[in-house]
Formats: structure tokens, sequence, C-alpha cells
């Protein structure tokens, strides 16, 4: 399944439940198929800003946990800030789950939670190796040798640097 198309048949699973559809970009997929957005500003939390450079925030202000590694799993490419992202695949309620490979080459997995944030104070070998993000199907897209562990910094809606939007859960394909 094409992004596109794995976008268009979130936004239907995510109307079924919503009380409205969700607002579309055009050719862009949907702004937020979850429906539901964190509205509790810099409120130090889990969920909190599901989009948003969390490194980035975190050393300006010199608040919050000093995270090695965190982002924002999305349902796709083009959601907006604040937008709760993906939170495993809706039967199973299973994870997609992120692999972070470093120096040492041992494979360090984060669960997001279910506003689709994950994060880290892992201390790991720099640079990194490789990061994927693995679908409970067993699909996965990777990224080799991010530059940066604030992965949400690049991975905006638009896409920053070159990055292609938002970090996304590959095909769940049940
Ligand atoms: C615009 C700034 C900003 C952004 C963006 C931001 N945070 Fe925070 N975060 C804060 C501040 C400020 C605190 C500390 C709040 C406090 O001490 O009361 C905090 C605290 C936290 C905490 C600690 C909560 C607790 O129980 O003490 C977690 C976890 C957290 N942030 C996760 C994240 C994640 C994950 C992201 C990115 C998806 C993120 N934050 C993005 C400002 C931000
Ligand atoms: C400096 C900018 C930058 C940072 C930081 C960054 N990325 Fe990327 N990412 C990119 C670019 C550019 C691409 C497309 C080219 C490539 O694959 O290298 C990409 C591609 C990807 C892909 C494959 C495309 C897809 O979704 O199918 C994944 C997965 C990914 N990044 C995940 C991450 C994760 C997780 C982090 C944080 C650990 C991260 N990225 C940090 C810029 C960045």
């Amino acid at each position: 399944m094409s992004a596109r198309t794995l976008a268009a048949a979130v936004a239907v699973l995510a109307a079924g439940c919503a009380s409205e559809p969700p607002a579309v970009i055009p050719g862009g997929g949907p702004l937020c198929a979850s429906g539901t957005y964190w509205t509790r500003g810099d409120h130090g939390d889990n969920f909190m800003h599901p989009g948003r450079a969390c490194i980035e925030c975190h050393t300006e202000r010199r608040r919050g946990p000093v995270f090695s590694v965190a982002g924002t799993i999305f349902n796709a490419r083009h959601e907006e800030n604040d937008c709760f992202g993906n939170a495993g695949d809706p039967v199973s309620g299973q994870k997609t789950w992120v692999e972070v490979v470093d120096q040492t080459n041992q494979p360090f997995v984060i669960e997001p939670n279910a506003s689709g944030n994950f994060y880290t104070t892992h201390t790991f070998r720099y640079p990194l190796r490789r990061v994927r993000i693995i679908s409970p199907s067993g699909h996965f897209a990777q990224m080799d040798n991010p530059p940066s562990g604030d992965c949400n910094g690049c991975h905006t809606r638009e896409g920053a640097e070159g990055a292609p939007g938002r970090v996304i859960a590959p095909n769940q394909g049940r």
C-alpha cells in the first residue's frame, strides 16, 4: 500500500469514530487522522506537543527531561503539530516500535505512547547508525545515519532539511 493509500484508509477509519471528518490538505492527506489534539500548552507530560521538536524546546528552556532521541510517529505524512499520532494497530492494540542502532550495533527499542510520542534518555554511542520504524506487521521504514535524535526537528508537517514530512507508521498490513 502506498503512503497515500494508507493515509486515505486511516482517514476513513478516523472518520468512522470522530465526530467530524478530518480536514484535508489537497494531495497531502489528513491534517489530523486521529482527530485528537494536545491542548495543554507547555504543561510537562508524556503526551505533550506531538509533532514539535522535543529536544530543541527542552534544551532552550532548560526544562523537561534531557532526551537523546525523541519524536512522534504519525498516521500520515503531513499531519499538523499537536495532533495525536499513531497509537498502534487499532485492532490488536500492538504498537509500532522505534529501533535505534548506534556504534555499539545493539538495537535499542523505544515504544511510543498513545499520542505517538516516543522518547528516551538512553546514552547512545554517536554517530547513530540507523533508525527503523517497525509496524506490528513487521513492515519497516528506515533512515541511515540520522544526524540528530530530535526527529521532529526535520520531520515537520512540510518536511525540513529534505525530510519527506512526518515519521509515519509503515503499512500495518494485517
Ligand atoms: C515548546 C516547548 C516544549 C516542547 C516542544 C516539548 N516540551 Fe516537553 N516539556 C516542556 C517543559 C517546559 C517541560 C517541563 C514542565 C515542568 O517542569 O513543569 C517539559 C516536560 C516534559 C516531560 C516531563 C513530564 C513530567 O512528568 O515531568 C516529558 C515526558 C516531556 N516533556 C516530553 C516531551 C516530548 C516527548 C516532546 C515532543 C514530542 C516534548 N516534550 C516537547 C516543554 C516542551
Ligand atoms: C537533519 C534532519 C533529520 C533528522 C534529525 C531526522 N531525519 Fe529522518 N529523514 C530525513 C531525511 C532528509 C529523510 C529522507 C532521506 C533519507 O532517508 O535519508 C529521512 C527519512 C526518514 C525515514 C524514512 C522515510 C520514511 O518515513 O519512509 C524514517 C523512518 C526517518 N527518517 C525516521 C527518523 C527518526 C526516527 C529520526 C529521529 C531519530 C529522524 N528520522 C531524524 C531527515 C532527518
